[in-house]
């Protein structure tokens, strides 16, 4: 499912997307997923549409881009009174094809900018910005959004406003199947997808809770009308979740958390640059069955430059891990949770060898001591 779709005449193979996260997705960390691979499209974080006219394209972290192959869409906070006319002309000026709208966040900071979901709510506003945008941006143009607020007339609001972004022009939507106020609580509402898909001729890029192929071959039937699916916060703590998606792939999971420290220095400023690592291995460190002490390790340094962050943390090269498919984690009961599967890796703190189960959230059994051994899962 989502090997590939079609939006707005461009072709995203595949349809799998990773999802804009402030703090996170910056050039770093895109650069690490355009080389593990298997991503169709990465978000930006969200961009504050007014900075993009004093950022420098090649030395900004939110900006810079490494992979020309890979797909960015630069996801914009805007609000009514923007200069759309200067912004958009400077990121098509950049090689940037794609934009996307943000009409989901609903941080107080963000609200009070009349950006996100207060944008959304407001129709008239709302009009506004779609028609400006849409007039002066020939490129790809998306909007992210959630179900709105949870009022007793939430469905006729929310296909109002879809109603707007199509005949605005807009040439997809994503939609997170949770209510502004719900924020991360209670679970996405996949089984809107196919209601809300209803709504419009627009293509749906379904988001929320998904961790990889199993959810959503779970839920094929609420996920059939969606083009694509898109994953957050998963992809910060698997980046290979992509890459993973149909083969098990080889991978040195530290060498990873190496990778990403390494490219995060190289793009940010030292200072911003530790809190980056500190937030990426927070997420990271749920791949660790000593994921706890590593991350509270990585929180208390005092600076990049010590030793907890130095290549010492995991002094002997980890054994690569097999990822296994999500086929095989059927076929070996591992379904029970997505995050379920589990890897034994040999690392050592110090001189002390240990060896550790990776475990993500309590795992079965089968399978797993094969992929111990490097061995293929069998059927
Ligand atoms: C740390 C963090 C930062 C986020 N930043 C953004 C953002 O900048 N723009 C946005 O549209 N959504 C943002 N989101 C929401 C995600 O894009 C996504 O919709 C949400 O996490 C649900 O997907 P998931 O369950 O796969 O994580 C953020 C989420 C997290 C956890």
């Amino acid at each position: 499912m989502f090997d590939e779709c079609v939006i707005r005449g461009r072709h995203f193979v595949p349809a799998r997307f990773c999802a804009p996260m402030a703090g996170y997705t910056h050039s770093a960390f895109r650069r690490l997923l355009a080389e593990l691979g298997g991503c169709g499209a990465v978000w930006t974080e969200m961009l504050a549409a007014r900075q993009i006219l004093s950022e420098n394209f090649s030395t900004s972290p939110w900006l810079r881009r490494y992979s020309p192959e890979q797909r960015t869409v630069f996801q914009l906070m805007v609000r009514a009174g923007d200069p759309f006319d200067r912004i958009l002309n400077r990121l098509g000026e950049r090689g940037v094809d794609a934009v996307d709208l943000n009409l989901a966040c609903n941080s107080m900071c963000v609200r009070a900018c009349e950006a996100g979901s207060a944008l959304f709510e407001n129709l008239a506003a709302l009009r506004t910005v779609l028609s400006e945008v849409r007039s002066r941006w020939p490129g790809l143009l998306t909007a992210k959004i959630r179900l709105g607020s949870r009022c007793r007339d939430w469905q006729p609001r929310l296909a109002e406003r879809m109603r707007l972004l199509e005949e605005a022009g807009v040439d997809a939507v994503i939609l997170h199947p949770r209510f502004f106020e719900d924020k991360f609580k209670r679970r996405a509402r996949h089984e809107l997808i196919p209601w809300v898909a209803s709504l419009t001729r627009l293509p749906l890029i379904a988001n929320g809770d998904l961790t990889g192929p199993e959810p959503v071959q779970r839920q094929a039937g609420h996920f059939r009308s969606a083009c694509a699916v898109m994953i957050g916060r998963s992809a910060i703590v698997r980046p290979w979740v992509f890459a993973t998606w149909n083969e098990p792939v080889h991978l040195d999971i530290a060498e990873i958390w190496r990778k990403m420290c390494q490219y995060i220095v190289e793009d940010f400023p030292p200072a911003v640059a530790f809190r980056r690592v500190q937030m990426f291995t927070k997420y990271f460190a749920a791949n660790f069955a000593f994921g706890h002490q590593f991350n509270v390790e990585v929180s208390n340094a005092p600076s990049l430059e010590s030793g907890a962050l130095r290549t010492d943390f995991f002094r002997a090269r980890p054994r690569p891990s097999l990822i296994p498919r999500s086929q095989d984690c059927k076929s070996n009961r591992l379904r029970t949770a997505s995050f379920c599967r589990s890897f034994r890796t040999v690392m050592s703190r110090g001189d002390r060898r240990e060896d550790i189960f990776l475990d993500w959230r309590g795992t079965g059994a089968l399978g797993l001591e094969r992929s111990l051994l490097g061995l293929p899962i069998q059927e």
